[in-house]
């Protein structure tokens, strides 16, 4: 079973670590409790931010989906990131 993750904190939170370790530990706590063989999180691809929080909690680079999102009339493309059960 495949799963999605998302995260949104409000602005006033940004920078402190708090994505990075939340979603780490979503993904920890995902895969001890349900059956999931992968866990997946599409993003823009200007989120550099966002791409590094993943990145840090072990999610790898799978693919681009070209000019797929579209956000105050920016089109671009969305980037997806999966980790597998370890
Ligand atoms: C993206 C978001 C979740 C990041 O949360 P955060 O708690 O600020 O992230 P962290 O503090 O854990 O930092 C993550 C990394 O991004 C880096 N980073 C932060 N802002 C950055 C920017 N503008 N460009 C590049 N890297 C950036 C940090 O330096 C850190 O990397 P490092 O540890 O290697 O230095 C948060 O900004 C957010 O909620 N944004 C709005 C909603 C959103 O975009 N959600 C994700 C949808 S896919």
């Amino acid at each position: 079973m495949t799963a999605e993750i998302g995260y949104w904190l409000g602005e006033s939170m940004w920078g402190r670590g708090f994505a990075t370790l939340a979603v780490k530990a979503m993904t920890d706590y995902a895969f001890a409790s349900l059956e999931l063989i992968r866990l997946q999180a599409t993003v823009y691809e200007w989120n550099s931010a966002s791409v590094r929080v993943l990145e840090k909690a072990g999610y790898s680079f799978e693919g681009r989906l070209r000019n797929h999102v579209t956000k105050a009339d920016r089109v671009g493309d969305a980037l997806i990131y999966a980790k597998l059960r370890p």
